[in-house]
């Protein structure tokens, strides 16, 4: 009977999606109503606003098989709301994600980035569409300008003609044309061709994320593999770092999302405090109780070796561009509103790092309080 009564109520072009594996036998039986987006009462918040109640909130996560992506499906997912999860690799490698919502709730979905139908069709009964759609290197089938602008652009534009009242894009606190990273400089070329397709488009730009999965602070924790040292360009001493929890960011997006008048800004999120990227990173080890070795490499002999290990058919650990991209400056936009603008507090690495580092220590130290490690010194350039 439950069955029937959401049958009845579902806008008929989502059944066949949700009853895919279901019965046939009783969708052909039940008359449906077509019902628009705005007045369905599906779409109307209700319940305690927990997990198994409803936020209003129907939202198209683009990239939620990546690292930020399973922060924002869970802080979705547990204030109730529906996420359709466009992926491109197999459904169960993807299973994670399914208990992060309440039975029914999170609707996977097939789609390829160049086939602007599977855009729309992943948007169809939406009331927010997030673009988290990202990766760290070029492949010979998506280059960055494809990743971070033509895939942004046709997201805003179907969107748009959607009528989706919100969109969500990603991008990075660092992204300026003329940066010597090609990432950053695509990134800057799309923040602007998202918001010329979609006016209204919320804009994120993060610093470096840690956290768990992140490829920032495990990234360095990792480089004692390489000879027990650390290369750092002018030994990290030239570079500041105000690196923002992963948390923060999904909490920020929800937030931003609840938020009538986040539409049309661009949000810089940030941590509390700079560093010096050879401070960061000899904090690093101290918390994963590794010995610090740091030493200086030039920036052409840094792009070789990283050039060495883009030739890799599988993830390269490093490229130049991520070299580059590692050795920035964070910018600093006063201007532009903030987590705390969001109602979020920021973490410092200090509060957070231990859950990153503590599987970089050696079996003896695996349980040691974080106690005796001296914090990070922090700077004001
Ligand atoms: N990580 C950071 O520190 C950081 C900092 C600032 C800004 N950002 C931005 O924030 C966003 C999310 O970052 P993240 O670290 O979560 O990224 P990520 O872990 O690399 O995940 C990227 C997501 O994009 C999808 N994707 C990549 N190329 C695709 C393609 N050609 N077609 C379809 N899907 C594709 C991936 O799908 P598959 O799983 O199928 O590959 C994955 O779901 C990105 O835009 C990133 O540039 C990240």
């Amino acid at each position: 009977m439950a069955a029937i009564t959401l049958v009845c109520c579902r806008p008929a072009s989502v059944l066949p999606r949700i009853f895919s594996d279901g019965s046939p036998v009783v969708l052909a039986s039940v008359p449906v109503a077509v019902q628009q987006r705005k007045v369905h009462h599906s779409v109307i918040p209700r319940g305690k606003g927990g997990r198994s109640s409803f936020s209003g909130i129907s939202a198209t996560v683009f990239g939620a098989t990546g690292f930020l992506g399973r922060y924002v499906v869970n802080r979705l997912g547990r204030m109730g709301s529906q996420i359709v999860i466009p992926h491109r690799c197999d459904q169960y490698d993807i299973m994670y994600l399914r208990p992060m919502g309440d039975l029914g709730q999170i609707i996977f979905l097939e789609w390829d980035a160049r086939n602007k139908e599977t855009i729309k069709r992943a948007m169809a009964h939406s009331n927010v569409v997030i673009n988290l759609v990202g990766r760290e290197w070029e492949t010979r089938n998506y280059r960055f300008e494809d990743i971070y602008v033509s895939i942004p652009q046709a997201i805003a534009k179907a969107a748009r003609e959607a009528g989706i009242p919100k969109l969500i894009h990603m991008s990075h606190l660092n992204a300026d044309i003329r940066s010597p990273s090609k990432y950053l400089r695509n990134k800057a070329v799309g923040e602007r061709a998202v918001r010329d397709e979609f006016p209204d488009a919320v804009i994120m730009k993060p610093s470096e994320m840690f956290g768990r999965e992140d490829r920032f602070l495990n990234h360095f924790a990792n480089m004692r593999w390489f000879g027990r040292a650390v290369p750092m360009i002018a030994l990290g001493k030239k570079t500041v770092k105000q690196p923002v929890h992963v948390v923060d960011v999904a909490k920020a997006i929800v937030n931003a999302i609840k938020d009538p008048d986040s539409n049309g800004k661009t949000y810089a999120l940030v941590g509390p405090n700079r560093y010096l990227l050879h401070d960061l990173v000899e904090y690093v080890y101290a918390v994963a109780y590794r010995p610090f070795v740091p030493y200086p490499m030039p920036r052409p002999l840094y792009h070789m070796i990283a050039k060495f290990f883009e030739i890799n058919p599988f993830e390269p650990w490093t490229t130049c561009d991520k070299v580059d991209r590692l050795h920035l400056t964070d910018m600093k936009y006063p201007g532009l509103p903030g987590l705390e603008d969001l109602g979020i507090v920021p973490s410092s690495v200090e509060q957070k790092a231990i859950e990153v580092l503590r599987r970089h220590r050696r079996f003896r130290w695996l349980e040691a309080e974080l106690g005796e490690t001296k914090p990070a010194k922090t700077v004001d350039i």
